[in-house]
């Protein structure tokens, strides 16, 4: 069993010193990375910047990236051999469209950026995904969660979707706990209960072998 997982979130340059970035921890995936590790399995692990250390596991290959681009790249190297894939990094949506070469310096009173779309890793790679593959996505909503997650479901072809909600207090970025809902293609609905990053990710890795043992053994 190969898995590829991306975790931690994307830095996006806009000076030598500066970048946009998010919250994300990289707590989950790393924690996803270890439990499927712990079943014997072989991770690739793309992972933005955190303050987390490398997995010591010896069946885990942690590839260190910084932006949405990077992330793509190494993740498109491992997804045609791997069986698993795992989304469960906070990708950003938007780059800054040029890098100054140097330091950006304080002049008027306003200062507007310039956004161009980043890449979508999952969606795209979810156009080459094979029939014996199996794609696991996170969605991070406040709004409409459900609707959400099943239209991202589709659109970037996983067969299950992790929502979590930021409305749920000890859920989402920085938390040692998660509380997160799974939906599946065929409309299924599994909610679990607020638990620690660790325990979710062995009860998650259970629920994802045991659907692609059933759909594709
Ligand atoms: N994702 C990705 N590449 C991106 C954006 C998102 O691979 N450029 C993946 C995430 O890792 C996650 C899923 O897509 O598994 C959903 O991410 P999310 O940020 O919730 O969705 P977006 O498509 O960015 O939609 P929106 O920001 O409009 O909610």
């Amino acid at each position: 069993m190969r898995v590829l997982l991306t975790a931690g979130p994307t830095y996006e340059p806009l000076d030598p010193v500066r970048f946009l970035g998010n919250r994300s921890t990289g707590k989950m995936g790393y924690a996803l990375a270890e439990a499927f590790a712990a079943t014997g399995a072989a991770v690739t692990l793309v992972s933005g910047p955190t303050a987390l250390p490398s997995p010591s596991n010896p069946l885990i290959t942690t590839v260190h990236v910084e932006t949405a681009q990077q992330m793509y790249e190494a993740a498109a190297l491992a997804t045609p051999l791997a069986d698993v894939w795992v989304f469960a990094a906070a990708v950003a949506d938007y780059r800054p469209a040029t890098v100054a070469a140097e330091k950006i310096k304080k002049a008027g009173e306003t200062l507007t950026l310039e956004l161009v779309k980043n890449v979508d890793i999952a969606a795209t790679l979810g156009q080459s995904k094979r029939a014996e593959q199996f794609a696991v996505g996170f969605a991070l909503e406040t709004t409409n969660e459900l609707a959400h997650a099943q239209d991202k479901l589709r659109r970037k072809n996983f067969d299950l979707v992790v929502l979590n909600s930021l409305r749920d207090a000890g859920a989402g970025f920085g938390h040692d706990t998660n509380k997160v809902t799974v939906l599946d293609r065929a409309g299924e609905v599994l909610n679990f209960e607020l638990q620690a990053k660790t325990e979710l990710a062995r009860t998650l890795v259970s629920l994802i072998l045991t659907r692609f043992s059933a759909v594709y053994a």
